[in-house]
């Protein structure tokens, strides 16, 4: 992958400025979406619902589709040097027809969503508020109507680390005055996340990707909720609780298991609790797993530990969101627990590359 950036940049250098300084995570994921596009070569269909999105999100990336050619050619040339004794005319005939497919469907996504939408919003901080001594909420107002759903999120990037896009949840649902907020934890020796805990002040400007994600509730389904949210997964789940209560929730039952390590972490309780207290279909289920000043109800536990001790949860859809670490374990354990795979949603699904 170093190769063919480098062959990119040698043939294009003007594109080198698209791309952020630090290109290791870059050239990781550039190699496991061709690594995805050549497993599912033979399936049209799941390549456009893969290759849709990604194209979608590279508009704001500026990736024009005149440079997909010259990528393809970078690409070939670089297997070319590196595929070893197994790289024929046939292989390299078989990547060529891939990479084409590859470049049209992305172009179609891209395409489609340019007639609705711009390539990125402009969306300046509103508030500033520290939930606790590293989360940090921001609410945010679009220059323009930004269409998203709750569960959803957007790829932001700030002014102080120019084309460094990281994905954050909404952490509610869409609003009447069409303000969204953010809410950020700062992680050690992050980028994205220090520079909005610690610097973003009310006037600062960011951008922000289209929203994306399929972590949102069918409103017509009316099967129960199953809702995990760890630390600040507990954003898009909140945002869930709170579509569910504006749309009704039509006879079924939203079960909240809300986790952290500590009890001072669990900044939305109150709020949540608040609203459970209004609607008898809501229950909210505090988790911590330092049971050191764990607030009064609360369970101890790890989050997914703690839930299957709840279970069955047969007929729940689930949604789950937090630590990768936490949904991976989550969703083995809602397996285990009768619910069946079709029925969880998280969002790490949404960024397979
Ligand atoms: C779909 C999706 C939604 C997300 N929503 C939110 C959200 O609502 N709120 C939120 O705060 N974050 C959210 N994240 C995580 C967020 O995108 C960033 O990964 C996180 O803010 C770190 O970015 P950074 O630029 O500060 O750190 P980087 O500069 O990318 O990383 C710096 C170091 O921290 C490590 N690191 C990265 N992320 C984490 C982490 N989460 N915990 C511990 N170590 C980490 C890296 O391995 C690296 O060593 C979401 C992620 C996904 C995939
Ligand atoms: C074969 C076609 C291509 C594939 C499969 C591909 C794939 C990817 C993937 C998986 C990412 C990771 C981030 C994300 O998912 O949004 C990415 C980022 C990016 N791509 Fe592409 N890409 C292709 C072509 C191009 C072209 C032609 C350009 C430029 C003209 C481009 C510019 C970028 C930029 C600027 C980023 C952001 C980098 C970063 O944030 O580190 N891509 N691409």
């Amino acid at each position: 992958m170093a190769h063919f950036h480098a062959l990119v940049f040698l043939r294009h250098p003007e594109l080198r400025a698209m791309f952020p300084a630090a290109m290791d995570e870059q050239r990781t994921r550039l190699f496991r979406a061709l690594r995805l596009c050549a497993s599912r070569a033979g399936d049209p269909v799941a390549l456009r619902e893969y290759l849709g999105p990604l194209g979608r999100r590279h508009r704001k990336y500026g990736a024009l589709p005149r440079y997909y050619a010259s990528a393809a050619d970078c690409l070939v040339a670089a297997l070319a040097r590196y595929g070893g004794s197994g790289w024929d005319g046939r292989t390299e005939a078989a990547w060529r027809r891939l990479l084409a497919l590859v470049a049209r469907l992305m172009a179609e996504g891209a395409d489609e969503e340019a007639r609705s939408a711009p390539p990125w919003w402009q969306a300046e901080v509103v508030e500033h508020r520290r939930a606790t001594r590293d989360v940090a909420v921001l609410t945010l107002r679009p220059d323009q109507a930004y269409p998203f759903r709750a569960g959803q999120w957007a790829a932001v990037e700030t002014p102080w680390w120019p084309r460094v896009w990281r994905p954050y949840s909404f952490g509610s649902a869409p609003r009447a005055d069409g303000l969204l907020t953010l809410h950020v934890k700062a992680v050690q020796a992050g980028w994205v996340s220090n520079a909005l805990v610690h610097r973003a002040r009310p006037g600062d400007v960011l951008r922000l990707g289209a929203a994306e994600g399929a972590m949102t509730v069918d409103h017509a389904a009316g099967e129960d909720l199953l809702c995990l949210g760890g630390g600040t997964g507990i954003g898009p789940v909140a945002a869930l609780v709170e579509e569910v209560a504006e749309r009704g929730a039509a006879g079924r039952r939203v079960e909240v298991f809300y986790g952290a390590r500590r009890a001072a972490e669990l900044y939305r309780l109150e709020e949540l609790r608040e609203l459970a207290s209004r609607h008898s279909w809501l229950t909210v289920r505090p988790v911590v797993s330092e049971p050191a000043g764990a607030p009064a109800g609360a369970l101890v536990g790890d989050l997914p530990e703690v839930v299957a001790r709840y279970a069955p949860w047969h007929g729940f859809a689930a949604y789950l969101s937090g630590p990768a670490a936490m949904v991976r374990a989550g969703a083995a354990v809602l397996r285990r627990c009768g619910v069946p795979e079709g029925s969880v949603r998280h969002d790490l699904a949404a960024r397979a590359d």
